[in-house]
């Protein structure tokens, strides 16, 4: 559901305020899109960024294959807005998540990862019960060092594991390089991304050469994009920052626009150099670091307590006064936006909408 508004100025808007800039938002879903046009490999973009089904919609509307979640809980938002396609690309472990996922399996196209033969056997027994044959793909760790089978034989006991349970269907292999999309170097995480992708194609090609098809290899984050997507085998990607962008990424040269930013109040000064915004860590998260102001320049937050960041001013930073606007750029965008209700969305000077952040919290 989206709320509309005519005549509300972004420069007037209640603060603090996520905002995202629509326009600066579908550039960045059509330059993915584009990118990927000629590539044999889909675009299945992560929603556990934006939280969104209306984001969601737009990335399906340019092209996306489906979406991938990080939680059950998402993608049960997600298909409550309609969408058909979802791979959760995590585990779901134990009775009650399993009840949900079939349930959801029941009316959406769900796949879900797994990486143990128990676990399988599980999912395929409650699958089985409820009639149903899960879809299922492998997740392979191909170095990132979180969740996963390890690369090769691990992984190919594992397919014919789960090829010969009847309530599993299985479709292919997950392999996220987590570990490379922020390397700072280019050169550097192009080389750690490609010997992830040589792990996990190699896998796939094992699999396969044992007479189980493999339908789906799927990778990729915004900022390896360009390897994973080009990488001979891969079929699909899984980028989710690159629609909304942060700080984090900017600061490594991945150049999709910020399309989202926190527009705070001035509520206290002191002096010439110090200035308290209404942003704590309950607006702005700092997991990956301090936000960035981008407005006025010659500013940067020293910290953040609860309800209250603290600025100071650098060489040329212009006066702030009480009741002045301070816009920043989240350091990473996937947890700010879990911290809001709905984004105030802009267009230019103006508000156009509030779209809700429905999966917003979604952590189970
Ligand atoms: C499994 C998985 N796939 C894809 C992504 C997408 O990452 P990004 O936001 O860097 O595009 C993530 C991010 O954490 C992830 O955990």
């Amino acid at each position: 559901m989206t709320t509309r508004f005519s005549s509300v100025l972004k420069s007037e808007v209640e603060t603090p305020a996520l905002c995202l800039n629509a326009d600066a938002l579908e550039r960045n879903i059509a330059r993915m899109a584009a990118f990927l046009a000629d590539k044999p490999a889909g675009l299945r973009p992560h929603a556990k960024t934006h939280k969104c089904p209306t984001i969601a919609w737009k990335q399906l509307e340019a092209g996306a294959i489906g979406i991938t979640c990080a939680k059950l809980g998402e993608a049960e938002v997600m298909a409550r807005a309609g969408i058909k396609d979802i791979l959760i690309a995590n585990q779901i472990i134990g009775g009650a998540k399993i009840a949900r996922l079939l349930a959801l399996a029941s009316e959406t196209r769900v796949i879900t990862a797994v990486e143990d033969a128990a676990q399988a056997a599980q999912l395929s027994e409650a699958a089985c019960a409820r009639g149903l044959r899960l879809r299922t793909i492998i997740e392979v760790d191909v170095g990132m060092g979180r969740c996963g089978v390890l690369p090769g034989e691990s992984a190919l006991a594992l397919a014919r594991q789960i090829a010969q349970l009847p309530g599993l269907q299985f479709e292919g292999v997950m392999g996220y390089e987590g570990h490379a999309v922020m390397v700072v170097d280019p050169e550097e995480r192009r080389r750690v991304a490609e010997a992830s992708m040589a792990q996990l194609i190699e896998t796939a090609e094992l699999i396969r050469s044992s007479g189980l098809p493999v339908n789906i290899v799927s990778a990729g984050g915004t900022g390896t994009c360009e390897v994973s997507g080009c990488y001979p085998g891969v079929t699909e990607l899984q980028c989710g920052s690159y629609a909304t962008m942060d700080a984090k990424y900017r600061s490594v040269g991945i150049d999709y626009e910020p399309a989202l930013t926190l527009v705070s109040t001035v509520i206290s000064v002191r002096g010439s150099d110090h200035a308290v915004i209404d942003a704590g860590v309950k607006a702005l998260s700092n997991d990956f670091g301090m936000p960035e102001v981008i407005s006025p320049m010659g500013w940067v937050v020293a910290r953040l307590s609860e309800e209250h960041g603290i600025l100071e001013r650098r060489e040329g930073g212009e006066a702030l006064h009480r009741g002045d606007r301070v816009e920043l750029l989240p350091s990473h965008g996937c947890t700010t936006i879990n911290l809001h209700d709905a984004y105030t969305v802009t267009r230019g000077d103006w508000v156009t909408a509030l779209w809700p952040i429905a999966a917003r919290g979604a952590v189970r």
